[in-house]
């Protein structure tokens, strides 16, 4: 088997190298690499590299991530968030592959308390999660082997999230404020590319389980828990982060002005993904101390 992978060096993107491994033949090519055009933003390139390939599965985790600067890019990100994830549904669906395809809680308006499901309507209050909504509705309309992840507020050790972002902060200022009326599951990028894996080898027995899943980890925090577990857990486990923080200030998201308006509710109901293909997931704190490690 050949899978063809895009956004390598991303967050999910490296984890996959990683899960997807042991499928197959793993084809990744970069931004800038030389033989094969990994760049999203070059439609004609992106179609030419699947038909050259010639992929059974094709895992696209490269996207337009900068949420607040989707806002003042809107061209950019549609490209890299829709037009691009279309095209590579489209040369998936000629060759019959599958396309393996990741989204956002960013899709909701964030409205209620309660987890969303996969069949509640959508309603983005951004550009980054307008085009990555319209990105899942292109793959939906070209390519019925498919499984589109919408996964919430991803960490890793590679790469740059929230966790990390607070960890440089805690060591450079006493005092910090985080916002605690947003509500929604940290996700690590193993445990997303552990499932992608897992679920790649049962939809090749099975495609009837394609789709779209929500895939977050088990439970629930706000940024304020979340970065106040982080802190907690990195003044326990190394002594040479030296934290330097005594407050970590509950605000709410009124207090912070962003360009991009961001869901209050990011809560991902999984009972699909865990039914359709019989996992558990752990709950949110589970890779946290982990990426503490290997990060520092
Ligand atoms: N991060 C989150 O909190 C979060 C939450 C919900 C859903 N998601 C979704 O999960 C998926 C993976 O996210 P992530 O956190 O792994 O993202 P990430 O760490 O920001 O990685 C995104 C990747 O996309 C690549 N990329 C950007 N522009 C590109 C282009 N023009 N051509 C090719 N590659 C390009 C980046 O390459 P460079 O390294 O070269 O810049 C990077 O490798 C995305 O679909 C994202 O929308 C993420």
């Amino acid at each position: 088997m050949k899978i063809l992978l895009f956004g390598k060096n991303g967050q999910v993107g490296w984890e996959l190298q990683r899960s997807l491994a042991p499928l197959g033949e793993l084809v990744a090519p970069g931004r800038d690499d030389p033989d094969l055009c990994g760049d999203l933003s070059d439609l004609e390139g992106l179609a030419r590299t699947v038909q050259t390939v010639r992929p059974d599965v094709i895992v696209n985790a490269a996207a337009h991530t900068a949420v607040d600067r989707a806002e003042s890019e809107p061209e950019l990100a549609h490209t890299l968030n829709a037009l691009a994830p279309g095209v590579l549904a489209q040369e998936a669906a000629k060759l019959g592959a599958w396309l393996v395809h990741y989204s956002t809680d960013y899709v909701f308006d964030g409205s209620g308390s309660r987890p969303w499901t996969e069949t509640d309507a959508p309603a983005p209050l951004s550009v980054y999660g307008r085009t990555k909504l319209e990105g899942e509705r292109l793959i939906q309309a070209a390519c019925p082997q498919h499984l589109i992840f919408r996964t919430s507020w991803v960490y890793a050790a590679r790469g740059g999230n929230f966790a990390k972002t607070m960890l440089r902060l805690a060591q450079e200022r006493e005092r910090l404020t985080v916002i605690n009326d947003q509500f929604g599951a940290p996700t690590g990028a193993e445990l997303i590319a552990d499932v992608t894996a897992h679920a790649i080898r049962q939809c090749l027995r099975q495609p009837t389980d394609a789709g779209l899943y929500h895939l977050a980890a088990r439970g629930e925090t706000t940024w304020h828990g979340y970065a106040n577990e982080v802190l907690a857990l990195a003044r326990l486990i190394d002594s040479a982060i030296k934290i330097k923080v005594t407050e970590v200030v509950p605000v709410a998201t009124s207090a912070f002005l962003t360009a991009a308006r961001r869901p209050l509710n990011s809560r991902l109901d999984t009972q699909k993904l865990q039914t359709v293909f019989e996992l558990t997931l752990p709950n949110w704190d589970h890779g946290i101390e982990r990426m503490i490690r290997e990060a520092s």
